[in-house]
């Protein structure tokens, strides 16, 4: 039996996963106790999510456990053992300026939560495949003392420098700069997915993301931008824009997108510890104005939204990913999903949950 177990199987990346994955796996064993509504308010809750999958795949058993606690997970694991071929962990408490507010919270679901499943694998199933969704935020703010430019809508990088052609690559330092304890907590995860890959010699691969979107997204204020940014342009409630003029850049790749990357490593892993920047690259990506006029042209509405003078502490003021590693590695890979595509999907989507 060919078995994936995913984590935060109801959020946007978890829940795209098992949707992918439900005609090439046997079964898929989710887990998610709806942590989002706790994190963010009911809003934000991904239950709804559970039923849409439930209903949709047979094969697709939900687990309503924290992955905080070992032995239930150890359950789930001692069960179905070796024929658990791939495991997908993508739980977390994920924005930066929550954690902030409960520390330990943070630390203990995003660390020691991802210490459970790599430990676990390594005893029930340790050939499976390992993948973990990790940030760009392990970069800290180093991305912000590059040379950048002003532009009219958005800044950008010097063209001098090498990162102007495809963005940020895997060999920015990870040390010595201000994460965000969310960012922190991540990086402690991301270094020992790597260790479990180059110690144990486990197939195991990290996916450092910058904004990760799609219409499952269940955006809130404090995380899930471009979803919570369409909202506000469909409720007309008030959206805030924190510093940096408006002219922030994130790039932006479409959840099916990052989990086709997933699949790839899948059929074809490479050891030791892989680590991959993940996201929209030159692709995809847009400032902070520039998605508020995107937002505005698909709904056909004048957004309400209001100018905050700080920027949110160690927020990144220019960030593309640069794929090319990936690319290297899996020259089939490649981007789907436009940002004007993957924005029209948000709004379809969204209309109807508002
Ligand atoms: N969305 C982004 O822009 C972005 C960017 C970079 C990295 N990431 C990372 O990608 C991953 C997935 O992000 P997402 O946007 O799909 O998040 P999400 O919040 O939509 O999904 C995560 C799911 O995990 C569940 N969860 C959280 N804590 C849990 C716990 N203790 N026990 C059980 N379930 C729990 C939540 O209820 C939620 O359904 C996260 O690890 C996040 O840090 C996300």
């Amino acid at each position: 039996m060919n078995i994936a177990i995913i984590s935060g199987s109801h959020g946007l990346i978890g829940s795209e996963c098992v949707s992918f994955l439900a005609d090439k796996m046997d079964l898929i064993i989710g887990i998610d106790n709806d942590q989002r509504a706790y994190f963010f308010g009911k809003e934000a809750s991904t239950e709804w999510n559970k039923s849409v999958l439930e209903n949709k795949y047979q094969n697709y058993k939900a687990y309503n456990f924290d992955i905080r606690d070992y032995s239930n997970l150890e359950k789930i694991f001692n069960e179905y053992g070796k024929d658990v071929k791939l495991v997908i962990h993508t739980a977390a408490q994920p924005s930066h300026d929550w954690a902030a507010k409960e520390p330990i919270t943070d630390f203990t679901i995003n660390a020691n939560g991802t210490l459970n499943f790599l430990e676990l694998s390594r005893l029930f199933c340790p050939s499976a495949i390992f993948i973990f969704t990790s940030t760009n935020k392990v970069y800290g703010d180093l991305p912000n003392y590059l040379p950048l430019v002003e532009l009219e809508k958005r800044w950008e990088i010097s063209e001098s420098h090498p990162y102007f052609k495809n963005g940020i690559d895997e060999n920015m330092s990870i040390d010595n700069s201000k994460h965000s304890l969310f960012g922190a907590s991540k990086v402690a995860a991301d270094v020992m997915v790597q260790e479990y890959g180059k110690y144990f010699d486990m197939k195991t691969a990290i996916f450092r993301g910058g904004c990760l979107t799609g219409p499952q997204h269940s955006g809130a204020q404090l995380h899930g931008f471009l979803s919570y940014l369409m909202k506000c342009a469909i409720t007309g409630n008030e959206y805030t824009v924190f510093g940096y003029k408006g002219k922030q850049v994130r790039d932006n790749i479409h959840s099916w997108d990052l989990v086709n990357m997933f699949w790839h490593f899948y059929k074809s892993p490479k050891s030791g510890g892989q680590v991959y920047n993940a996201g929209g690259g030159r692709f995809s990506n847009c400032s902070m104005m520039e998605a508020i006029e995107l937002c505005e042209e698909i709904t056909g509405k004048k957004m309400n939204y209001k100018y905050a003078d700080n920027n949110r502490i160690g927020d990144h003021i220019w960030y593309i990913s640069d794929l090319s590693k990936f690319k290297e590695h899996y020259p089939q890979w490649n981007h789907q999903y436009s940002l004007e595509v993957t924005l029209s999907q948000i709004f379809e989507n969204m209309k109807q949950r508002v």
